[in-house]
């Protein structure tokens, strides 16, 4: 079973920025396969990769549940799926993108998810590494049956409220019973004085990994749109990031191959 990093944090902190750093860094670092997980279309980790993202799973799905897409004659609709879903990958030579998109609508919620849960572990177990990239939300993290994350990277911006809702995030994946075995705090977008931030982790009882600058390269990068992997890797951002998880993440021992 691969180290499953899982990127979490209240909208707009960075979540989809950092896990593209770390696919990044994963794949120029490390040996072993990576599976990048993006949860959300609209959170376009495919774009901040400088990738074309394939069709969504729940895409593929709906498409069956609602026969505009037809299982071909002497195939069962397990293999099929399983057929599309591969089809859907974006492979590139570094790592596998997969887009999970989101079930619309109550009645095929269930079903749905389930399908998804069942994807997606069997999906995992042919890489070493899964990096999710979450919604602003938790139900990416909900939808999984094997509860364990390796990482749990909580991003937050640079205010104390935002450190306060990280917290509410690690305690919402207490709530869902995953089993965590490390969750640490990323600060990012960081221009003013960190004491008031640091003392709040402290007194929340989140450990803090790093805090991250704010690059006005990025937003020129967006602006072009092009990749954030643009960004130089002596960039500050860059460094500290692969420096933290470096020393602070047991990431480089899971290694399976
Ligand atoms: N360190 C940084 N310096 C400058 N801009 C940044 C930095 N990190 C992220 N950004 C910018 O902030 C915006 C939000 O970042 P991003 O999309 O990664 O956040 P997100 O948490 O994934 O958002 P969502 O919740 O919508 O999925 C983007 O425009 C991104 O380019
Ligand atoms: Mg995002």
């Amino acid at each position: 079973m691969g180290y499953v990093i899982a990127v979490a944090g209240k909208g707009g902190t960075g979540k989809t920025t950092i896990s593209a750093f770390i696919i990044d860094w994963l794949a120029k670092e490390l040996k072993g396969t990576i599976l990048a997980s993006d949860a959300d279309p609209n959170s376009n980790l495919a774009d901040a990769l400088g990738l074309k993202e394939g069709e969504t799973i729940v895409g593929i799905l709906e498409g069956i549940a609602n026969s505009t897409d037809t299982v071909p004659a002497g195939m069962t609709k397990e293999r099929y799926i399983d057929l599309k879903v591969q089809e859907s990958l974006v492979e590139t030579p570094r790592f596998d993108l997969l887009v999970m998109g989101r079930p619309e609508g109550p009645g095929c919620y269930c079903y749905a998810n389930n399908v998804l849960r069942g994807i997606i572990e069997k999906l995992e177990k042919n890489y070493d590494y899964i990096v999710m990239d979450n919604e602003a939300g938790m139900e990416h993290l909900s939808r999984r049956t094997r509860r364990k994350i390796d990482l749990l990277l909580l991003v937050s911006d640079a205010t104390v409220v935002g450190i306060r809702s990280a917290k509410r995030i690690l305690d919402l994946a207490n709530e869902l019973e995953i089993e965590i075995t490390k969750s640490t705090l990323l600060v990012n977008r960081s221009i003013l004085d960190v004491a008031p931030i640091k003392n709040e982790a402290k007194k929340l009882g989140l450990d803090l990994l790093e805090i991250l600058p704010e690059d006005p390269r990025i937003n020129e990068l967006k602006i072009e749109n092009k990749s954030v992997l643009g960004l130089t890797q002596d960039a500050e951002l860059r460094t500290l990031l692969a420096e933290a998880l470096k020393k602070r993440c047991p990431v480089a021992k899971k290694i399976v191959h």
